[in-house]
């Protein structure tokens, strides 16, 4: 394991990263932040590697930033490549994420979930947005993401308030895609990336380039945007093979490319 604060391993076609600071909660100091997107980013450049699963422990995915780590910081420590700025490297990843989360994920926990493209959720989990308790704000994300997943008035009141909230309660108001029984949240994530992580690899990342942009476009350009994509997966060979085994009536082999 070449990392300090994470653990990684490849199983098929997933990699799974897994949070390791058990002493904190999983809290996100500068060195996790630099694992994570190092992990993440190797998975990435992996044509192996279908899907990627990011999941902490029973008791916590991340409890936030790390406080004792930030508290002395001044303004100018996030001017540009400073602070918090390479977590944009773990957004922009091309392969779709899974966040597993059963625990705590606060504050940069909650927004390190968000980053992901399918957020799982143990029954176990508590979902919020506390930075205002200690006097700050969220910063890798949580005031935009959190609004277009679940709207303003539900975002506001969290990011006001620092309202932790339950699983069911996030559930309902769609920050996940779905919530499992704790004890089955580690299987679920696997199963549900092993699927995806199956599926031809250019329509993989269409796909995930698709849905970020619709986040960020007018409607107009989105559409134009996922046309062109779509156009662009007629010139793969796995989709010749989706639609030929398709036609005679046998299971695709795909060759992810
Ligand atoms: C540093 C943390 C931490 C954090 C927990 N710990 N959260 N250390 N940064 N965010 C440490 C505690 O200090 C303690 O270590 C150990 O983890 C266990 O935590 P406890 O508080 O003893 O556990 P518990 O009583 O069960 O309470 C759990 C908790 C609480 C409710 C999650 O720890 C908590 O409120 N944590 C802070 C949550 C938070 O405010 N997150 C937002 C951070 S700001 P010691 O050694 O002291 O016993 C943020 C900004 C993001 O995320 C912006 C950009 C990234």
């Amino acid at each position: 394991n070449a990392y300090e604060t994470i653990r990684v391993e490849t199983r098929g076609r997933v990699g799974w990263i897994t949070l390791d600071r058990p002493e904190a909660l999983n809290a996100l100091n500068r060195q996790v932040m630099r694992d994570l997107v190092a992990a993440a980013t190797a998975f990435d450049a992996d044509e192996g590697i279908g899907a990627i699963v990011v999941t902490g422990s029973e008791r916590a995915f991340a409890a936030g930033a790390d406080i004792k780590e930030m508290e002395g910081l001044r303004g100018r420590d996030f001017a540009v490549g400073g602070g918090f700025d390479q977590w944009r490297a773990f957004a922009d990843i091309r392969t779709p994420v899974i966040a597993a989360v059963a625990g705590y994920a606060l504050g940069g926990g909650c927004e390190l979930a968000m980053m992901c493209d399918v957020i799982l959720a143990a029954d176990s989990a508590k979902f919020g947005q506390p930075e205002i308790t200690l006097g700050v704000i969220p910063g890798i994300g949580g005031t935009q993401r959190l609004i277009r997943a679940i709207g303003y008035y539900k975002a506001a009141e969290l990011v006001l308030s620092g309202r932790t909230i339950d699983a069911a309660e996030a559930e309902r108001i769609g920050l996940v895609s779905r919530v499992v029984p704790a004890a089955e949240l580690l299987d679920e994530a696997d199963a549900l990336a092993q699927g995806i992580a199956a599926k031809p690899l250019p329509a993989l990342y269409a796909a995930k380039a698709a849905l970020d942009a619709a986040l960020e476009v007018p409607l107009a350009e989105g559409l134009r945007l996922e046309k062109h994509l779509f156009a662009s997966l007629f010139d793969t060979e796995d989709q010749k093979e989706g639609m030929a085994a398709f036609r005679e009536k046998r299971p695709p082999e795909f060759r992810h490319r």
